[in-house]
């Protein structure tokens, strides 16, 4: 009763039907199907599977795909809110506030039985990419575009940021992103999303605690800094400097480590082969040739030297892709929510069909 697991590290809180992680052989599963499949699955495949429980045939997928496409669109007072907000804000911030007053004119509100909080799901996932390039086009002095009713998920976004398509492997590349981000279990910000659930809070607010949490540096706020860290590095001749440096001043290594894996994270080793694919399609090795040799001089002084488990995460080879997709680092957090908002709707609707209150105890200490 007395024992304390600081950062609930180990703490079986609940039972889930959506993911499953064994963090000593790097293998993640999203109800039942491996990653390396689902990666070359629609993201809309994979977020129906993550609100339904289990893959769509092609006809449902048609209507689903439909309907968000539907959704894609966001109002004239959204757009307003996203410009008066421009005080030095980030698109996390951007998208929280967003989401915040979207939630005020959703006809379901006020209905929390499942298919009504599919419907809400199905409007934040379809309107995320809408929101975070409104928000970076208005910041960057640049009107927001039309949705486009017809392109893939993935697509699309680069679309509305960008203004002009992307190329195939651009868009299959950020498609697979998406799929990639769309759920990893109990992280924290979906246990934050499951714990503001809990209260019976709407699904909305749990998807802003997700945000709130998100955000943090030590969670979904890494690629942004890895992506700082590529810029700041250089050149591969000076990764090994570099990590050196961190470890002498015990800084931390962005990118790096994780809770539950003690291997390769298994999305890491994929996005590792998007971010050469890409290079190779770009021309230019540089982001992967830096990465790598960070990767190798990390393995020297974590794994060969301290004997310690401490890998490349999800946000290492992640934000080597954002890189040559030319993804602004101030979005990168951002980015990451499109992909996770699925598995955090999944986790609510998951968390109202057997809920329970998430209320632990602290253990007091004297002054
Ligand atoms: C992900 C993370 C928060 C997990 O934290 P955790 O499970 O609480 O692990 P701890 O912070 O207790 O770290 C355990 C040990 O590994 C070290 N460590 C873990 N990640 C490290 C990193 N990225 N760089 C340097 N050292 C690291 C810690 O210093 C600690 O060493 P010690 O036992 O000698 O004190 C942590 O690995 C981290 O901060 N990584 C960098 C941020 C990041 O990439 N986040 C994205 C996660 S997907």
């Amino acid at each position: 009763m007395d024992e304390i697991r600081k950062g609930l590290e180990n703490v079986i809180a609940l039972e889930t039907k959506i993911a499953y992680i064994d963090g000593m052989q790097g293998i993640l599963k999203y109800r039942g199907h491996d990653i390396n499949d689902l990666v070359n699955l629609s993201y809309d495949a994979v977020s129906y599977l993550l609100l339904r429980g289990n893959l769509p045939d092609d006809k449902e997928l048609e209507v689903y795909s439909d309907q968000l496409k539907k959704e894609r669109a966001i109002s004239e007072d959204v757009l307003n809110v996203l410009t008066f907000c421009n005080f030095n804000i980030e698109a996390m911030d951007a998208l929280r506030t967003a989401i915040s007053y979207i939630s005020h004119c959703d006809p379901d509100m006020d209905d929390n039985s499942s298919e009504a909080n599919i419907r809400k799901g199905m409007r934040m996932i379809a309107s995320f990419p809408t929101i975070v390039a409104a928000f970076y086009r208005i910041k960057s002095g640049q009107v927001p575009l039309e949705p486009d009713l017809n392109m893939s998920q993935g697509a699309y976004f680069l679309y509305m940021i960008r203004g002009t398509e992307a190329t195939e492997t651009e868009a299959e590349i950020i498609e697979k992103d998406f799929i990639l981000s769309a759920e990893h279990e109990l992280n924290p910000s979906t246990f934050a999303t499951r714990l503001a659930t809990s209260t019976l809070s709407d699904v909305y607010s749990a998807v802003i605690a997700g945000l709130c949490t998100l955000k943090g540096p030590l969670h979904g706020g890494a690629r942004m800094e890895v992506m700082e860290m590529l810029d700041e590095v250089k050149s591969p001749e000076r990764a090994g400097s570099y990590v050196a440096d961190k470890i002498e001043n015990h800084d931390r290594l962005m990118g790096f480590g994780h809770r539950v894996y003690k291997t390769y994270d298994p999305r890491g080793l994929i996005y590792k082969d998007l971010a050469r694919e890409i290079a190779d399609e770009k021309g230019n090795s540089i982001w992967f040739d830096i990465a790598e040799s960070i990767e190798k001089a990390a393995f020297k002084e974590f794994v060969e030297n301290k004997g310690k488990t401490i890998y490349p995460n999800v946000d290492f080879y992640s934000a080597v892709v954002y890189k040559y997709l030319e993804i602004p680092p101030r979005l990168a957090t951002a980015v990451f929510a499109i992909g996770r908002i699925s598995g955090w709707i999944a986790h609510c609707l998951e968390q109202y069909s057997d809920n329970r209150v998430i209320r632990p105890r602290a253990k007091f200490v004297e002054i």
